[in-house]
């Protein structure tokens, strides 16, 4: 039998708190600042601290177990929602308003056998959230916070992005009948992204800057302007992609992994998948936290070297340069919360260079799955933290991978036929690239040249099975 909660009695009530401050508020102003420090807010739940608490509330941890895995086989559209199948840990929409949902989140755990040798352990998964429906795992924080903003009538949305927020954003704003305006930095972005926002009808934007000069001219248009934002400052983002945690742990069955590595950009989505982990433990629904450890790429580093030169207790904005453009990001906005993050599950923050970023790439392409240059950044730090002796070979591993494999095809490409650090000071590093590269081949129309090259693959790896005996 499963639990008949009914949403009335699950629904919680949630509060805004600044971070820094302790400012309590029911709303925040345009750019989500809190008033009296300027910090970020964060969304917490007065009502559910503690196990006790919860239980109290007539909430057990199995109930609420049961009532989500209840809800796979339901038709109502929140129940299909990866995000919204999870309600109860969300703020809750008033009577009347529906969330605007593409069926983002339920999103695929997979094995990476390859990959796990490679970085020297035993086992390895990937939470895969560029399999959600923009290709990204921006949807699951953009069904909650354009449900919002629908909700407070806003006809306009706006975000900075490095891509794929823009792309996500564009696409729940009108299936939400509002209006979206991006800002992206002009030739920054990948190709495949851009698209994306011109398809589903935004007001693209490319300015002559990068992106943390887009946050700075948007924080001011949202101030001036009746324009909801969109960027991961607002704390309704974070709360839709922390079930990507809940989720992930729905899939282990409630075991908590050892360790969750997630890249590291803006720095919103490891303080998301960090507060569920947190909240999770405090609502009894797993027993112990996994360390959540952050990567950076080596030329946008800022909070890696935020931790390791100031031991986190101030953040110097850096001219940031990657070609993983996703987290191309030298300012980022919740780095704070991040930090926290780090203390409280003992994770580690590292960074990896170009090189590393690009062979990372090729290889979770080798098992089968892909992921864009950003996601890589998890299996190239995943082999740092490996050696340091942060991470046993024993030990349950989890990468979040972030974006898919087509959402950045000319890196790809480039890598493939060896262009990828022509010309760069990455050339010579980049030799040790030559293994997996695989340039397509392009041959006469006829059934020897192919023949020819089945052949030659055969003499090049005599264990392809093409000849065996
Ligand atoms: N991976 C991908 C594919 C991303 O698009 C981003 C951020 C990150 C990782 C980093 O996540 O910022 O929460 O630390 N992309 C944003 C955007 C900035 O505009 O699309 P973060």
């Amino acid at each position: 039998m499963h639990p008949t909660i009914p949403d009335t009695q699950t629904t919680p009530v949630s509060r805004l708190r600044c971070i820094n401050c302790g400012n309590v508020a029911d709303h925040a102003g345009q750019d989500f600042r809190c008033p009296n420090c300027g910090d970020l807010f964060e969304v917490f739940y007065p009502g559910w601290k503690t196990a006790d608490a919860v239980k109290a509330a007539g909430l057990t941890a199995d109930d609420l177990k049961q009532l989500w895995q209840s809800r796979k086989t339901s038709r109502q559209p929140a129940d299909t929602s990866g995000v919204w199948r999870f309600r109860e840990l969300l703020p809750t929409l008033q009577p009347g308003n529906h969330p605007i949902t593409l069926r983002e989140g339920n999103t695929p755990l997979y094995d990476l056998p390859r990959c796990a040798s490679i970085a020297g352990v035993e086992t390895l998964q990937a939470k895969h959230q560029g399999m959600n429906p923009t290709a990204s795992f921006k949807d699951t924080g953009m069904t909650t916070a354009a449900s919002f903003a629908r909700q407070e009538g806003f006809r306009w949305v706006a975000c900075a992005s490095t891509g794929n927020t823009s792309a996500s954003m564009a696409a729940y704003a009108v299936r939400g009948k509002m209006r979206s305006l991006v800002l992206i930095p002009e030739g920054k972005i990948s190709w495949g992204k851009l698209s994306q926002s011109l398809d589903y009808g935004a007001v693209t934007c490319q300015l002559r800057t990068d992106f943390d000069g887009c946050v700075k001219v948007l924080g001011e248009v949202v101030r001036r302007m009746p324009v909801y934002l969109l960027n991961s400052v607002n704390p309704y983002r974070l709360e839709g992609q922390k079930t990507a945690a809940i989720e992930l742990l729905e899939q282990l069955a409630w075991q908590p992994p050892d360790h969750i590595i997630v890249p590291g950009g803006n720095l919103g989505n490891s303080s998301a998948i960090g507060k569920a982990l947190l909240e999770m433990k405090d609502l009894g629904l797993m027993s112990r936290l996994p360390k959540l450890s952050v990567i950076q790429a080596e030329g946008a580093n800022p909070f890696f070297r935020s931790v390791r030169e100031h031991g986190g207790k101030s953040l110097t904005p850096m001219q940031a340069d990657t070609l993983a453009t996703a987290i191309r990001i030298g300012n980022p906005a919740s780095w704070k919360k991040a930090l926290r993050i780090l203390q409280a599950t003992g994770g580690a923050v590292e960074q990896v260079s170009e090189v590393e970023i690009a062979l990372a790439k090729a290889e979770i392409g080798s098992d089968g799955v892909g992921c864009e240059p950003a996601s890589a950044v998890t299996l190239a730090g995943l082999k740092k933290l490996v050696k340091q002796g942060l991470v046993k070979s024993n030990e349950m591993v989890v990468l979040i991978l972030t974006g898919h494999v087509l959402k950045d095809p000319e890196f790809t490409l480039k890598f493939h036929r060896g262009d990828l650090f022509a010309g760069s000071p990455y050339e010579k590093e980049a030799a040790v690239l030559a293994p997996q590269q695989r340039g397509p081949l392009v041959l006469d129309a006829t059934v020897d040249a192919v023949i020819q090259t089945l052949n030659d693959c055969d003499r090049a790896d005599p264990t392809s099975g093409l000849h065996a005996s």
